[in-house]
């Protein structure tokens, strides 16, 4: 292992095809899962709290802590689920474990398995993910039939294409077979998750990167990425950057660094404008702050989330109005209606970030837009209603002069030249038509 630029996840894909099982177990496949099994259940969960392996799928919650809040004598099974909905625009990190290493994930679903006690694991894979999800079935049965599973079941079950059923709780509702919508919290997962038995919920590459604890331990494994966050992610660095796709560093990794010596720069050799740095839904950085650690609390500390490790980039040509209007339009799309502030407040945003695109917005329009994000921020059921309200609020806190601009010249002053192609998932520009539903 390279010590500057250590691969964990991703290891050995580069040189093998690790689809197939023998390859896998050539590179040492399955050998932490025997390691594992020969532990107490206790032992295999106090090395991954160890380690402090972090959650990789947003907020970055211990998963060793999580582990421990899974309530014990109810005489239910314990389930383990594994979310693989990856749905964020500008995320695609999991979709490279499923298609490039999926016995990674499966020998981690098997020794979280063996450590909390689980004999059934589901994984819950993205609809679209149609080749991935063949890549996952065909590893799944060479597992089974090598007889590695030891007991435990593991189910693929295929989404149906809504991001909400990526938030945990609605995606166990989607499991259970019911409309996929949040639930009320408390009560939480680990008390009552999977048919109101205790869950254990992890993201994709969580979990593929507990047989590498396993193998390096956790004292080897702390000495990667920094000490509030060990190890290794797999950044995902889309829009405008010379090189975009898939790269795993070293937690702690600035931005600068990402962007520039890892994604070859700027496009075309435009402006760097500004810096998404968790996926569509968290907060914008500038310029200048790119100097930021790529880890949970550094990237905190600067005012945005690590969220899914999909760093957007976008360059000088870019309407900060038009990028707004292109992450609402999604989470519009997207919000499950449950919850009054999310269904409406995002209905209102679009046709607020619209009006003042075509150039019909006054300056009221933006305290307004102000005013909605406001009433959004935190009064939501579940985290898509926050999500909805940061780009929206956070572009127009950094880049206000471009808002401003809109409504004294009526009008785009990019006008058809401003290019967000590539930069958030293409999506319809034309909004429903909301005259009928809200009134601005
Ligand atoms: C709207 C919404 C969508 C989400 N989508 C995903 C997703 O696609 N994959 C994921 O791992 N977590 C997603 N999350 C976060 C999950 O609710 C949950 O926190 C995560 O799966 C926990 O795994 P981790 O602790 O390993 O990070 C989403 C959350 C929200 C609110
Ligand atoms: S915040 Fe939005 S997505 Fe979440 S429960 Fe409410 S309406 Fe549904």
């Amino acid at each position: 292992m390279d010590a500057n630029n250590p691969i964990l996840l991703m290891a050995g894909t580069q040189e093998h095809d690790l689809t197939r099982l023998d390859e896998y177990r050539a590179v040492g496949g399955y050998k932490a899962l025997e390691r594992a099994r020969a532990l107490e259940p206790q032992a295999v969960m106090d090395e991954i709290s160890a380690a402090t392996l972090r959650g990789r799928g947003g907020a970055g919650f211990p998963m060793g802590r999580k582990a421990s809040l899974l309530a014990k004598g109810t005489g239910k099974p314990t389930y383990l689920v594994i979310n693989a909905d990856e749905s964020e625009p500008g995320a695609f990190k999991d979709r490279d474990v499923l298609r490039m290493t999926p016995h990674r994930l499966i020998e981690g679903c098997l020794i979280t398995a063996h450590g909390i006690g689980s004999k059934s694991v589901f994984i819950y894979i993205r609809g679209e993910y149609a080749h991935e999800f063949d890549v996952m079935r065909d590893a799944l049965e060479d597992a089974r039939t090598a007889g590695l599973l030891g007991g435990v079941t593991i189910v693929l079950h295929r989404g149906a294409g809504a991001y909400i059923c990526g938030e945990e709780t609605a995606l166990l509702e989607s499991l259970e077979g019911q409309r996929g919508q949040p639930r009320p919290r408390p009560p939480f997962p680990p008390v009552n998750g999977l048919y109101g038995a205790p869950t254990q919920i992890n993201n994709v590459s969580t979990i593929a990167l507990v047989p590498k604890i396993i193998e390096l331990g956790a004292a080897e494994f702390s000495k990667i990425g920094v000490p509030s966050a060990p190890g290794t992610a797999v950044f995902s660095l889309s829009g405008n950057v010379a090189e975009p796709g898939n790269y795993e560093r070293q937690l702690g990794t600035t931005l600068r660094e990402l962007i520039y010596d890892v994604a070859g720069g700027i496009a075309g050799g435009r402006e760097l404008k500004a810096v998404i740095p968790g996926g569509s839904s968290v907060p914008v950085l500038t310029p200048a702050e790119i100097d930021t650690p790529m880890d949970y609390d550094s990237i905190q500390a600067a005012g945005s989330f690590f969220g899914s490790a999909a760093i957007i980039v976008v360059d000088d040509r870019c309407c900060m109005v038009q990028l707004a209007l292109r992450a609402e339009q999604f989470y519009m799309h997207e919000s499950c209606g449950k919850c009054t502030p999310c269904r409406v407040g995002t209905r209102w945003l679009v046709q607020l970030l619209t009006k003042i695109e075509e150039g019909r917005g006054d300056r009221s329009d933006l305290d307004l837009l102000e005013g909605v994000c406001d009433r959004m921020l935190g009064k939501s059921l579940c985290a898509l209603g926050d999500f909805a309200v940061y780009p929206v609020a956070s572009y127009l806190e950094k880049y206000r002069g471009e808002f401003e601009a809109h409504v004294d010249g009526h009008g785009c002053p990019f006008g058809g030249a401003s290019s967000i192609e590539g930069t958030f998932a293409p999506s319809d520009q034309h909004a429903p038509n909301l005259a009928e539903t809200v009134h601005a």
